[in-house]
């Protein structure tokens, strides 16, 4: 496992390189939103995106350096999503990767507006000749990137999150499988169909990538659920033990732990199952699926 923390560091410092190229801090009244924007993306969080999307792609022959710039836009795209998830009229989280949320380090308005200038300077970076030279390629990413991150994925599911925490009738299971692979999982999947579309990949290539995501997505956001009850805060980084009591509907929260964690370890077998035409070239896949069942951040 250290041999995977080992390159989830080096993404981090890769992607945290591009981020501080990307966001230069300008000198005029605007310059609070951009340190705010830096403040949310640089120096912390797993990387694992990136990581996701930089080894597909790596699986296609694209180097890292050809890459990393569109790992950064996701990155963006991510950071942005949990500003927004932790504003008071979301889920009103004060702690974010250890040090205080976006809206508490600077104000709410301020942290409204890092996000927004986050998921659009995200775009900006994908439709730039400086990312990938075939402009086909680039129109693949912003559709991918769009539809990963709208009211069809992550948007819709976070609609779906504050509906049902609203609603006093519990949901069904596949209602919360939909609204996590929704909230979760879709950019986790845009992060392996991105790695495909720089590398070219073939139909079937892209099928097995899409189950294996699909399956690693919702199992991510199973071990998140379960963190919240049982994980150490000082480790994660965030609030704990606020999901019960903000009445999220969570796996977790309808089959309770124990069934979760055997829910996670099958969807992890099955993701890993779908690597098994790329062989080797698909190790770095395989380990990040296992340290997502054993993790503790
Ligand atoms: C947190 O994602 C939000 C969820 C989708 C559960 P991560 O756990 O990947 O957050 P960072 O980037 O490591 O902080
Ligand atoms: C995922 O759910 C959040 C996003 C899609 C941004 P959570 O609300 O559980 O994420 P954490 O626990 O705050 O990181
Ligand atoms: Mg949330
Ligand atoms: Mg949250
Ligand atoms: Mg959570």
């Amino acid at each position: 496992m250290s041999k995977l923390n080992d390159a989830l560091k080096d993404t981090r410092r890769r992607v945290d390189e591009m981020l501080d190229k990307l966001l230069p801090v300008p000198t005029g009244l605007e310059k609070r939103v951009v340190e705010a924007m830096r403040y949310a993306s640089i120096g912390g969080g797993k990387a694992l995106r990136p990581f996701l999307l930089m080894m597909t792609a790596s699986m296609f022959g694209v180097s890292k350096d050809d890459s990393v710039r569109v790992a950064t836009a996701l990155e963006m795209v991510h950071s942005y999503s949990l500003i927004h998830d932790d504003l008071p009229c979301m889920d009103d989280d004060d702690l974010r990767r250890g040090k205080p949320s976006c809206h508490k380090q600077f104000d709410e308005a301020t942290a409204v507006l890092a996000g927004d200038g986050l998921l659009t300077r995200a775009f900006e970076i994908l439709a730039s000749e400086k990312t990938w030279m075939d402009p086909v390629v680039r129109c693949e990413l912003v559709v991918a990137l769009a539809n990963a991150a709208g009211f069809h994925g992550m948007v819709g599911g976070q609609m779906m999150d504050l509906m049902a925490e609203a609603d006093e009738e519990e949901l069904s299971l596949p209602e919360i499988v939909r609204l996590q692979s929704m909230k979760t999982g879709r950019l986790l999947m845009f992060a392996c169909e991105a790695g495909a579309i720089l590398g070219q990949a073939s139909f079937d290539e892209r099928q097995a990538l899409k189950t294996y995501a699909s399956d690693l997505g919702l199992a991510f956001q199973i071990t998140d659920d379960i963190l919240d009850i049982e994980g150490s805060v000082e480790k994660v980084g965030k609030t704990l033990r606020k999901d019960v009591k903000a009445n999220k509907a969570t796996y977790v929260s309808v089959v309770g732990v124990d069934a979760a964690k055997a829910k996670a370890k099958e969807l992890i077998a099955h993701a890993i199952d779908a690597l098994t035409p790329f062989g080797e070239r698909a190790l770095p896949l395989k380990e990040l699926a296992l340290f997502i069942l054993t993790r503790d951040h």
